[in-house]
């Protein structure tokens, strides 16, 4: 559930009229609603409540300061995958003791600055990083804190771009593995053992294919107990799907209980990295129709949000909903479009075949753009990316200035004059 919704006929995120926002700060402009995000928040950690656990919000989602903060104050730990998420989530006041880092091509200089600064847990995802954490521990006399992230070879049943729990695909450490990889790690002198990790995709509407993920993570757990390795935590990792349609993901709650019931009487710390689920249906992309252009076969809605503002549609063809800000009388003329940007690109489409009755000028929302939207954004076609907003009941906080061409062209030089 989110806070999006109409009164009088207008959109409206909490108490802020949609409308209002978009003739202040112009178009394309991100709008996320804090009480969602809370809310969101909210629904992982209140069945947690009586076990040791902490949810470490995946950066990559939404990595807007604001959002950071919102939910460092809710007490969220946060999952990184960089030395730039790892500084943003110290700028918006989270604590670096509550960061899990995670991906496959950490950097040395990455892996410095998180001892440094002293981070929960490094979720290895192979035997050269594991050495390297080794290394640069015993360099800097220190004890580095490691998970082996284990990839349990469990189909999710998404997108095969963002499934990453297969045999076949370059994340985590093979199951089979896994105990001989422990043994190595428990024997390093520099780091210490502390827990086991997995994440199998994302967009996952489904809870089986996690409950078989933990399944096989338990039963590395009994072996690596037999050979005297004890683990403190299980990182499950992130992953379950939202509704962008007519998905019907397990909420959150129904998710934790699953996967408690499973743990049984066992007694971890439980980790758990959501990106999208506590991100995505938080934010909406606010887009103005310039033009409304006949095609041959098609009628196009060419607005001023682009690929470069919301990557989704174009790399994975993703159904987002879109709708409009103040929506016409019923019966004003209604007809299919095909919503596009200004981006020189066949694949440049926010969505496709949609019904709706639309004038040059109109205002529309893409939902469910909170999660993998200005975090992905970029500078193609040398556009500027968008000004974020962060409502807050009926208060609003520019929590991003739309970007200048100065600041796009800031850091590039032409060549010396001869
Ligand atoms: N943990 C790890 C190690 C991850 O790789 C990811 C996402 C997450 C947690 C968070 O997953 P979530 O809860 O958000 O599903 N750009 C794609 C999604 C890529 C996800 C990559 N990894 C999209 O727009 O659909």
């Amino acid at each position: 559930m989110d806070f999006f919704n109409y009164h009088n006929n207008q959109l409206f995120a909490e108490e802020v009229n949609i409308k209002t926002l978009a003739d202040e700060l112009g178009t394309p402009l991100y709008v996320y609603s804090r009480a969602t995000l809370e809310r969101h928040f909210k629904a992982y950690a209140d069945p947690l409540a009586d076990q040791p656990h902490l949810i470490c919000y995946a950066v990559k989602a939404n990595s807007n300061l604001a959002v950071l903060d919102v939910l460092a104050r809710l007490g969220a730990g946060f999952d990184i995958v960089s030395v730039g998420e790892l500084e943003r989530v110290l700028a918006a006041g989270g604590e670096p003791d509550r960061i899990v880092f995670s991906g496959v091509g950490k950097q040395a200089h990455e892996i410095r600055r998180a001892l440094e600064v002293g981070i929960k847990c490094f979720n290895v995802e192979s035997i050269p990083e594991l050495e390297r954490i080794e290394r640069i521990a015993e360099e800097m006399a220190v004890k580095a804190p490691i998970s082996l992230r284990v990839n349990p070879d469990v189909d999710p049943k998404t997108h095969p771009y963002i499934s990453t729990g297969l045999k076949a695909n370059k994340f985590g450490i093979g199951f089979e593995l896994a105990r001989e990889v422990y043994r190595q790690a428990a024997a390093m002198q520099h780091l210490d053992v502390v827990g086991v990790d997995c994440h199998i995709g994302s967009q996952i509407t489904q809870i089986d294919p996690f409950l078989d993920a933990l399944d096989r993570l338990l039963v590395l757990v009994d072996q690596l107990a037999e050979d005297g390795i004890q683990l403190q935590h299980l990182d499950l990792g992130g992953g379950l799907g939202v509704r962008y349609s007519d998905e019907t993901p397990p909420l959150p709650s129904a998710y934790v209980r699953a996967l408690r019931e499973r743990l049984a009487d066992r007694s971890y710390e439980l980790i758990f990295e959501p990106g999208r689920a506590i991100a995505a249906n938080a934010g909406i992309l606010v887009t103005r129709v310039e033009y409304l252009k006949a095609g041959q076969d098609k009628h196009f809605a060419i607005v001023d949000a682009a690929m470069n503002d919301l990557l989704r549609p174009a790399l994975y063809d993703a159904w987002q909903e879109i709708i409009p800000v103040t929506p016409h009388p019923e019966n004003h003329p209604s007809r299919v479009w095909d919503i596009v940007g200004p981006v020189c690109e066949t694949g440049d489409f926010l969505g496709k075949d949609r019904q709706l009755a639309l004038e040059p000028g109109d205002l529309l929302a893409v939902r469910s753009a909170g999660a993998y939207g200005f975090a992905m954004a970029s500078n193609y076609n040398s556009r500027n990316r968008p000004a974020e907003v962060m409502v807050d009941g009926s208060q609003w906080h520019l929590v991003r200035q739309r970007e200048s061409y100065e600041q796009q062209m800031a850091g590039e030089f032409t060549l010396p004059s001869q």
